[in-house]
């Protein structure tokens, strides 16, 4: 089967759109695989044109989920675009040398941290927007264009304006709920072309009816299963703590079904694989 490659720069000859977890090198940023960044002039240039105020000593990441839809001129501004803003001044004295220097914290220690900015999967950002540090944007998301998204927004919502706000709903409750369950984003290449005419078809009471299906067979496979099985992450000098809450914040955007069970270390979640059709027991240690 011929499926599009998404470890391609360029997936088609008009070389605009870009799958970008192909181009990205800063080690704090990732990307999903199929997001796509689209752009006329310099689509490879995501990192230096389109992420700005990187600075990986602060510490903050920024995680993008998988077949993303991001257009032409959006920016992702990063926690150390901020001056210090506790103190009477906001002048950055210290990153000036000399005497400044010298009688002035560190800059970045004094900067507020936002956290970590975290976008889903199928997430369309229109052009020219600008997201803000620490911002998370749910699974199946639309931000309209020229917007500031400066608050998180909800899964399958349109947000729009400056400062963005809730403009409507994309879906009822249950197709929204059925959506989240399915993660069709993380379906293997050749069954999702499979269901490609159900997600891409309007009458979304064919998708209702597939998905509501899905779910009832899940729900009986699941039924004979134990309740929770061991998945345990990479050996523990691989996932120091930040990284952890990286991987739970994620977790949480996805799937919104991330239950702590335990909050003592080690870290243990119950995190819903749907693809699996199993609930799986996440040791973070
Ligand atoms: C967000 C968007 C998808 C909405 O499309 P739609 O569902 O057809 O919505 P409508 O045009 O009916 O507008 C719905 C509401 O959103 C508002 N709205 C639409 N676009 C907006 C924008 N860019 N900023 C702020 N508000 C916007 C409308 O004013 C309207 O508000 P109202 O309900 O108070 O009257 C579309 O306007 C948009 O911004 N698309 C992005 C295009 C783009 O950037 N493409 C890049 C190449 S991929």
């Amino acid at each position: 089967m011929n499926i599009p490659n998404p470890n391609e720069v360029f997936p088609n000859e008009y070389k605009t759109s870009c799958f970008i977890k192909n181009v990205v090198t800063a080690p704090n940023i990732s990307v999903g695989d199929y997001t796509y960044y689209d752009d006329a002039v310099d689509p490879t240039g995501f990192e230096r044109n389109n992420v700005l105020f990187n600075y990986q000593e602060f510490g903050d990441h920024l995680v993008i989920g998988k077949f993303c839809q991001i257009a032409s001129g959006t920016k992702f501004i990063m926690s150390p675009a901020n001056h210090r803003i506790s103190s009477a001044t906001t002048y950055p004295f210290n990153v000036f040398g000399g005497a400044w220097t010298e009688n002035t914290p560190p800059h970045m220690v004094q900067l507020p941290r936002k956290g970590d900015t975290i976008i889903g999967s199928d997430v369309w950002i229109g052009r020219e927007s600008i997201i803000m540090p620490g911002v998370k944007i749910g699974d199946g998301a639309i931000i309209a264009a020229y917007s500031v998204v400066v608050k998180d927004v909800p899964a399958y919502t349109v947000y729009g304006w400056n400062p963005a706000r809730f403009i409507k709903e994309r879906f009822d409750a249950e197709l929204k709920d059925l959506l989240l369950r399915y993660q069709w984003w993380n379906l293997e290449p050749e069954k999702l072309v499979e269901i490609l005419p159900l997600l891409c078809d309007p009458d979304l009471e064919k998708l209702r009816h597939f998905l509501r299906e899905q779910y009832r067979l899940t729900k009986r496979r699941t039924a004979d299963r134990p309740p929770s099985i061991s998945l345990r992450l990479p050996r523990p000098e691989h996932l120091n703590f930040r990284f952890a809450r990286v991987l739970v914040n994620a977790f949480r955007l996805h799937s919104e079904l991330l239950t702590p069970v335990k909050r003592k270390r080690p870290l243990i979640f119950l995190v819903d694989t749907q693809r699996q059709a199993r609930f799986a027991r996440l040791r973070i240690l």
